[in-house]
């Protein structure tokens, strides 16, 4: 069946993108990232190896697939370089890397002005990834940002880095007290990353336009998860782009009418970096427990992530706002040995019963989770190949799950290895 799919996160983000893309991978032709940038951390398992892909998608460790880093994301080029030359020494290929004249850059001025936002927070600081990205996306926003086209264009790139370096720093020196940047020095490396990556640049919309008429396989690789979107996801404690299924259309300039199937990927329980309300967080001795065993560590930062129940009213506003077909529930093998699991299936406010995701953080944060309790399983699952060589507990808490979220589940993760995989419905 050719398809073009979306794997989108359906929580806080960290679900496991990166490996489930790295598997699908193997049966398409093109892997796209559409949003964000290097705020995301992907680790992809191939064998003894272990890669952490942050820009470059998690479809570049199959040798002959095409990998586009489309429009909607932004891109630090000092961390692509650095990120294609750590691959290059570890023997991955870039012949089939292509990255969107249309991207938009993250220069230093915008690393150095997300951490002055964030200083300027004293209280509700977002606990950002500090790569720049709110900043980046903002100057897209205000019709000031550079683009890959005109990083290629020497004298655009001397125009236009004169007339932002000479505001931005302005900006450090008279609102937030800071250092700017040297506008000498930022020249002469972005002539150095537009050497570097010129020979990728290309219109990747009409590369993707043209695979699509053909009939190709064309997964498309979500960063970041559903409640960190700007629109849709707890704000302000969320990211700057949209993370969600829609977006990938703009966000690589395809029309909605090629997408044929969304799948959401959420762990069988929940995580989140960074500050915010978070209704099924776990405070106590489990919480750490989880994250000692599901190594709940970021990839991008290493900050610890914070670790709770698996949240239905979540995964139901996931499966909405996405348009979800199915989903993916990975680190189900994180969870043996517990001997209770609880599911939150709605939330508790003011004495009522709610079933949807409140829009209010003030609201969100006066929720009380309501729980339902399934008895948990004690064989080990990393070595589960089909849905029958799970124990039967194990199996309705995934059937749970599936319905209280209001999706069917195709996917279910058991390790981190490729191979530990259970598929039960084919999206390709
Ligand atoms: P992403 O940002 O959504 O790609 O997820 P991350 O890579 O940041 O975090 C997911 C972590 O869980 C990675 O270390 C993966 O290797 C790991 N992982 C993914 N799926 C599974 C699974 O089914 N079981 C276990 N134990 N680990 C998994
Ligand atoms: P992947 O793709 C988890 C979080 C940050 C912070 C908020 C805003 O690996 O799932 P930003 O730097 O984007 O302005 O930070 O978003 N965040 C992520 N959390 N996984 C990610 O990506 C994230 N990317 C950003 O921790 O709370
Ligand atoms: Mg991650």
């Amino acid at each position: 069946m050719l398809a073009v799919v979306v794997l989108v996160g359906a929580q806080w983000g960290d679900e496991g993108k990166g490996k489930v893309t790295d598997f699908l991978a193997a049966r398409a032709d093109i892997v796209v990232r559409y949003q964000g940038g290097n705020n995301a951390g992907h680790t992809v398992v191939v064998g003894e190896e272990e890669f952490k892909l942050h820009l470059i998608p998690s479809g570049i460790l199959h040798a002959d697939k095409t990998c586009v880093i489309a429009n909607g994301v932004v891109i630090d080029p000092a961390v692509l370089v650095a990120e294609i030359e750590e691959l290059q020494r570890r023997g991955v290929k870039m012949a089939r890397l292509l990255i969107s004249e249309r991207a938009h850059l993250i220069l230093p001025y915008h690393r150095l002005q997300d951490a002055a936002e964030e200083n300027r927070k004293e209280n509700g600081r977002i606990g950002t990834t500090g790569r720049g990205i709110g900043p980046a996306y903002m100057d897209k926003a205000a019709r000031t940002g550079i683009r890959m086209v005109d990083l290629l264009d020497a004298g655009t790139l001397c125009r236009r880095l004169a007339e932002n370096v000479a505001f931005k720093n302005s900006l450090f020196g008279r609102v937030y007290g800071t250092e700017g940047v040297s506008l000498e020095e930022l020249h002469r490396a972005c002539l150095q990353y537009a050497e570097k990556l010129g020979r990728y640049v290309t219109d990747t919309g009409v590369v993707l336009h043209q695979a699509i008429s053909e009939g190709k396989n064309v997964l498309f690789e979500g960063a970041q998860g559903t409640l960190l979107d700007i629109d849709h996801g707890t704000y302000p404690f969320v990211t700057s782009s949209n993370p969600t299924a829609g977006a990938a259309c703009v966000g690589a300039g395809v029309g909605p009418r090629v997408i044929n199937t969304v799948m959401g990927i959420a762990k069988a329980y929940t995580t989140r970096v960074g500050g915010g309300p978070f209704p099924t967080e776990l405070h106590d001795g489990l919480g750490e427990e989880i994250r000692t065993r599901g190594r709940e560590f970021g990839t991008t930062t290493g900050r610890p992530r914070r670790c709770g129940w698996f949240d239905a009213v979540i995964a139901r506003y996931a499966v909405r706002i996405n348009g979800l077909d199915y989903l993916c529930i990975t680190k189900l093998d994180v969870l043996t040995g517990i001997p209770v699991l609880k599911i939150c299936r709605a939330y508790r406010h003011q004495g009522e019963e709610i079933a949807d995701f409140p829009a209010s953080l003030r609201m969100l944060g006066e929720c009380e989770p309501v729980y339902e309790e399934l008895p948990g399983w004690q064989e080990e699952i990393s070595g589960a190949r089909r849905v029958e060589d799970l124990p039967e507990n194990a199996r309705r808490y995934i059937a749970r799950l599936s319905e209280l979220a209001g999706a069917p589940v195709a996917m279910i993760g058991v390790g981190t290895r490729r191979e530990q995989t259970i598929v039960c419905h084919s999206v390709f």
